[in-house]
């Protein structure tokens, strides 16, 4: 797959929870009267915008601005071209793509991990491995400042400096740029990850001052510590993160856009994916509404049947990192107050030589959701007849030219048959296809669930006051004079 597309669909993905209401441990009346609560959390959701918009929230943290993001970012690609934001994110991709081999982007959390799910779901598997040729001209992308690892960064810079033909400056394969990701610009991972980095960088442009400050792309809230870096350090081009989206809530923002730009991603068919989702969660009706479905399914199983674990089970490994940035979504938004479900992410089959045992036999404190994908973006391959050997050694050649798709098939439904024999509740999403419209809407799905269920449950979902407590005590230890 030299950067393979798949054909543009508009095929609306959908939610399916018959099996979790087979099982008895929901019954329809209890779907039924969550129905009206339901109505109330997306009408206080979408008043959030108007709360947001009016300025009248006080104190409390409030960053709904994701949920008309993508409706708004190409409304005014549509009308003001030159002047949009997404028209800027695409110039410096371009201009990025154009100059570098590679781009380092340097983020934690909700800084970097929808970029990584964006890059993961909608790139080819093995995109860094790939020649310039065949990525297309798009760089390879590389993460850091995600987490103090000392090895994981040395291993990075070895990446950087061990360029075949040396760092020659007219080499394009040999240079690279980065892309610093933090709202507040005062993550201390973040920010120690730019200091390195910078001075690799510095290093690898020969010391030009004009060439680095081309070569650095912040994105970061209008002041702050990485704010005022930028403008000493002369970058051309700064992008900032929206006033009301919170990090995990930025994969629509220059934080997901312009690095998934950069790698090929057709971010506009991502936003109308997005846009398409917030449609259908304002207009449909609750019991056709897939955000709402969601919702109501995995707080009644909590409630319920005491499913306080949410495995999201993917069925391709590109989804895996949707996963991980959907485990950060909930556990942030919902996990306050001794309160939230605990999100696990799964990739099946992998995982059921793992997991699979304690997921059919085990406590009965999850529901599994299955990401099933309908059509591979590639040739199905068939299983071959056996090389090296003429005789049946591994038993398999009754399953010549089964592909691997069917095999798959045959896992999904063997594995949910397993799971319905002994009530486990298991819902799915089904994904027709992995395209950036079908991501769009399934980010964009699990992020208005998650706000809609913290409004139903009467959980703030913004905000992230627990995650202070660690950074104090780390920075009492590294500064314990203050
Ligand atoms: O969701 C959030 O707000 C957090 O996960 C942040 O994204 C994360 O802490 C990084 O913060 P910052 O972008 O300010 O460096």
């Amino acid at each position: 797959m030299s950067a393979a597309r798949s054909k543009p669909a508009n095929d609306p993905i959908s939610y399916d929870a018959t099996a979790v209401l087979a099982t008895g441990g929901i019954q329809q009346s209890e779907l039924d009267a969550l129905e009206s609560p339901l109505a109330e959390a997306r009408k206080t959701s979408l008043q959030d915008l108007e709360r947001w918009r009016t300025e009248s929230a006080g104190t409390e943290p409030l960053d709904p601005a994701f949920i008309d993001l993508p409706e708004r970012l190409l409304a005014d690609y549509g009308t003001s071209r030159p002047e949009s934001e997404l028209f800027s994110i695409l110039q410096t991709a371009r201009r990025l793509r154009e100059a570098v081999d590679r781009v380092v982007v340097l983020g934690i959390g909700g800084s970097y991990m929808g970029t990584r799910a964006l890059f993961e779901s909608c790139c080819h598997p093995f995109h860094n491995e790939l020649s310039r040729g065949e990525r297309g001209g798009r760089p390879r992308l590389s993460f850091e400042g995600f987490n103090i690892d000392n090895d994981s960064a040395q291993g990075l810079l070895d990446v950087l400096q061990s360029h075949p033909h040396g760092v020659d400056r007219d080499d394009l394969l040999a240079q690279w740029a980065m892309l610093v990701v933090s709202k507040s610009g005062g993550t201390l991972e973040t920010a120690a990850a730019t200091r390195l980095f910078l001075s690799a960088l510095h290093a690898s442009v020969g010391g030009d001052a004009k060439l680095l400050a081309d070569r650095v792309v912040p994105v970061t809230g209008a002041s702050g510590k990485l704010a005022s870096l930028a403008k000493t350090i002369g970058c051309p081009d700064v992008f900032g993160i929206p006033n009301g989206v919170g990090g995990r809530f930025s994969v629509f923002t220059a934080v997901g856009l312009l690095p998934a730009s950069i790698v090929g991603v057709d971010i506009v068919r991502l936003l109308e994916g997005a846009a398409a989702m917030t449609q259908r969660f304002r207009e449909s009706p609750v019991s056709e509404n897939p955000v709402l479905q969601y919702v109501a399914i995995s707080h009644l199983a909590e409630k319920k049947m005491g499913a306080t674990i949410r495995v999201l089970s993917s069925w391709s490994n590109q989804l895996e990192s949707v996963g991980l940035w959907y485990d950060q979504l909930l556990s942030e938004s919902l996990g306050k107050d001794e309160k939230g479900a605990t999100p696990l992410t799964a990739v099946t089959t992998r995982d059921l030589h793992s997991r699979g045992q304690q997921h059919q036999d085990g406590r009965r404190d999850k529901i599994i959701t299955n990401l099933c994908v309908g059509e591979s973006r590639r040739d199905h391959i068939g299983l071959p007849p056996l090389s090296g050997s003429s005789g049946n050694e591994d038993q398999l050649d009754d399953l010549v030219g089964t592909t691997w798709p069917t095999m798959l098939a045959a896992a999904t439904d063997g594995t949910n048959e397993a799971y319905a024999s002994a009530k486990r509740p298991t819902a799915t999403i089904h994904l027709p296809q992995i395209d950036e419209f079908i991501i769009g809407q399934l980010l964009q799905l699990l992020m208005l669930a998650t706000v809609v269920e913290g409004r139903l449950v009467g959980t703030n979902p913004y905000g992230q006051p627990g995650v202070e407590e660690y950074k104090k005590f780390m920075m009492k230890r590294l500064r314990p004079n203050e």
